[in-house]
């Protein structure tokens, strides 16, 4: 084999091997609260292995050539948790804002926030905009964070803004598509998730990503949050790079 021919055929394996890791990988974190509990401990132990877990998958996705990783920290239900959880919970994001941004931005990592910010305290909603400056010029992996996020609260805000713009006559209701709907969205300028993971055996989608994740990959995995590693990581990938996604069509 000559030199460019061999150096094309190992481009096309990379080529390949690239292809099969997903683009944007999307997480249900599920399981912190059990996971205290088989241990006896208060639930806001397991938030805080819980964020120790983003940390290390922030770092595996960097790792195993993903680029971007959209995680699910706080749900618009979650608000109807116990006013001691909440508490402990808006907290620990307090903390993580003051803690854990500058390293994530010296990391190269971009950091999105989607989902209704004004519920939460104004100190909390500053923090969340700085961070979102602060590392906006970053490109090695875009981390988007959902926070008091519902899916369904989203797709009807969309429509909402794109009844009014059609009223405005800023849009005809007839050029309205799937591409001109998904750019109402939070999510707008954010390639739909490739695979969706889902931890602590719960196979259900809880109002995330609804409209995003038409076509994603879906994987339940039987570990509790706190204890995912970067092995749970990668055998997620794997799981994926063994799937056939056809996107509705037939293959030839
Ligand atoms: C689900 O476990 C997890 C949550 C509701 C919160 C997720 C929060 C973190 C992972 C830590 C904080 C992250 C950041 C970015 C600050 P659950 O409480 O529903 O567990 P259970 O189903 O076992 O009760």
């Amino acid at each position: 084999m000559s030199v460019s021919t061999k150096a094309r055929a190992t481009a096309a394996a990379a080529g390949e091997q690239r292809a099969a890791v997903p683009d944007h990988v999307a997480i249900i974190m599920d399981g912190n609260g059990r996971w205290a509990a088989a241990r006896h401990l208060p639930r806001i132990a397991g938030h805080r292995e819980g964020a120790r877990a983003v940390r290390r998958t922030i770092e595996a996705a960097i790792r195993q050539g993903v680029s971007w990783l959209t995680i699910y920290a706080f749900s618009s239900e979650n608000w109807r948790r116990p006013a001691g959880e909440v508490f402990d919970l808006t907290g620990l994001l307090r903390h993580y804002l003051q803690t854990e941004i500058a390293e994530l931005g010296a990391n190269g990592v971009r950091i999105r926030f989607i989902g209704d910010r004004s519920r939460f305290d104004g100190d909390i909603q500053r923090d969340l905009a700085n961070a979102e400056r602060a590392t906006a010029g970053n490109l090695r992996l875009n981390l988007t964070v959902a926070l008091s996020y519902g899916a369904r609260a989203e797709i009807v805000a969309a429509a909402r803004a794109m009844a009014a713009a059609a009223a405005a006559g800023a849009l005809h209701p007839d050029t309205a598509d799937d591409a001109m709907f998904a750019g109402f969205l939070s999510t707008a300028g954010i390639p739909d998730p490739d695979l969706l993971i889902r931890t602590s055996g719960e196979q259900r989608l809880s109002n995330f990503l609804l409209w995003q994740a038409a076509y994603a990959e879906l994987v339940f995995l039987d570990v509790m949050w706190p204890d995912f590693s970067e092995a749970h990581f990668a055998a997620a990938l794997a799981e994926y790079a063994r799937r056939e996604r056809r996107f509705g069509a037939r293959p030839e």
